[in-house]
């Protein structure tokens, strides 16, 4: 397969696990580099591109299914592009590294008992009390990906470390080239 500098990095994990987090850090860093980046946060493309979708599983399918689409043309077009979504299951993950080839699959790991006193969006109370049903890790599934490109333990890790090791692993595999370590930053 020849390989252009675009590639998608899919940040999989829990609600409140971190991912728009550390997407924030490596896109800037991406953009002080020089890099063309976008950032299709699962928040936020459900206000627009896969708005009226809910939380079922074929939902939640049709949802990656567009961003992987989105992902698709822009990847083939150079960009690095940053998805931060929960994406639960194995299936659709796969489906997305085999449309887009130059992909990047990063674990956000925290476990459940942490994102949910986190509870940034208040959403893990709400789905506790019953108003919300079918919540990622309370009632409705998360497949712990066995096999990612990168893992970061938000737990364990600062931001700046997890964003360091997503940034390698682009150098790594040559999307960037990346010298500069991260050690602190103001997000
Ligand atoms: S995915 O499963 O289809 O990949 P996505 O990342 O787009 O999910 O959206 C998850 C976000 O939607 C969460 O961060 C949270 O803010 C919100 N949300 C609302 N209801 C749910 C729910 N039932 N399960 C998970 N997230 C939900």
């Amino acid at each position: 397969m020849s390989k252009n500098l675009g590639v998608t990095v899919l940040l999989t994990g829990l609600s409140g696990a971190g991912k728009s987090t550390i997407c924030q850090v490596v896109e800037k860093e991406l953009r002080m580099i020089g890099r063309k980046v976008e950032v299709l946060d699962g928040d936020q493309v459900r206000q627009h591109l896969t708005k009226g979708l809910g939380f079922s599983k074929e939902d939640r399918q049709e949802n990656i299914r567009r961003i992987s689409f989105v992902a698709h043309l822009l990847t083939r077009n150079d960009v690095v592009v940053l998805v931060p979504v929960i994406a639960p299951y194995y299936q659709m993950r796969d489906e997305m590294r085999n449309l887009i080839g130059n992909f990047i699959e990063v674990y956000v790991n925290a476990p459940l008992a942490v994102c949910e006193q986190r509870d940034v969006k208040g959403l893990y109370q709400q789905a506790r009390l019953g108003k919300i049903q079918q919540f990622t890790g309370i009632d409705d599934p998360y497949e712990v990906p066995l096999h990612p490109d990168v893992e970061c333990d938000t737990v364990q890790e600062s931001v700046a470390e997890s964003a360091n090791k997503v940034l390698n692993k682009l150098n790594e595999l040559g999307y960037i080239s990346y010298y500069r370590e991260l050690v602190n930053f103001s997000a």
